[in-house]
Parts: structure tokens; C-alpha cells; sequence
């Protein structure tokens, strides 16, 4: 199956350690969320599921930072993220991390290039 960038907001909607764009995505065909945030200039975004315990993370939808705005939070017992690489940093998320997705900003646009194990929900 090709890949096929998807568009999924305008790089303007994305501010600074502001509120993420979040989507709906299959993981591995089952129905799931994703988030894409601007951070130290890049964007980024992962799977909106905890390496804890397979949930959601955000406190209030699409709010993934902590207070001091540095890292990625868990709302449900505070793990945390680097927002840059996903990886743990501290709490009960282990080695594995987020699980990242592939994003690309283009002529004031932001789109995810979908990989095999996650897809378009609109694809099922
Ligand atoms: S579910 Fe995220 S830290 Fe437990």
C-alpha cells in the first residue's frame, strides 16, 4: 500500500509548547489517537498512548505538557516524556517510550507520512 502524506493542520494552528493537534489513527488496526506539538520549533508527534499502561495521556484533550511546559506528562500516574525523542525520562514508562510518528512541515502545512503498523483511521 503507498503511502500517502496526510494533512493534518496548518503549521499556524501549532504554537510554541502549546495545545497539540490530535487525531484519530488504526494502530495495528485497532482505533487509537495520536498528537502532533510544536516543541523548541519542531513538530512532533506521537501515538497518544502511555508506555505505562496502554491509555490516553492528556489531562485535557490535546494538553500533553506539564506545567513548566518542558516535558510530556502522563495525566494518569505521571510518567514522562522528552518531547523531542519520545524517550522516557522519568516514572513508570520503562525503556520503551512513545511511539513516534512521522511528521513533516511543508509550505505552512504539517502532514504525517503513515507508516505500516499505523494508518488513517479513514482507511478502514
Ligand atoms: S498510564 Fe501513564 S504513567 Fe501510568
Amino acid at each position: 500500500m503507498p503511502d500517502t502524506d496526510v494533512l493534518l493542520c496548518a503549521s499556524a494552528a501549532l504554537e510554541e509548547k502549546g495545545k497539540a493537534h490530535t487525531f484519530d489513527v488504526l494502530h495495528f488496526r485497532q482505533s487509537a489517537t495520536a498528537f502532533a506539538l510544536r516543541f523548541e520549533g519542531q513538530v512532533v508527534a506521537y501515538l497518544n498512548r502511555c508506555a505505562h499502561v496502554p491509555t490516553e495521556m492528556d489531562w485535557q484533550e490535546g494538553e500533553f505538557l506539564d506545567r513548566d511546559k518542558r516535558y510530556i506528562i502522563c495525566s494518569i500516574h505521571g510518567a514522562v516524556y522528552h518531547p523531542l525523542d519520545g524517550r522516557c525520562v522519568t516514572g513508570m514508562c520503562g525503556r520503551i517510550g512513545l511511539t513516534r510518528l512521522d511528521v513533516q512541515e511543508r509550505d505552512g502545512q504539517v502532514y504525517w507520512t503513515p507508516s505500516r503498523d499505523t494508518r488513517p483511521a479513514f482507511e478502514d
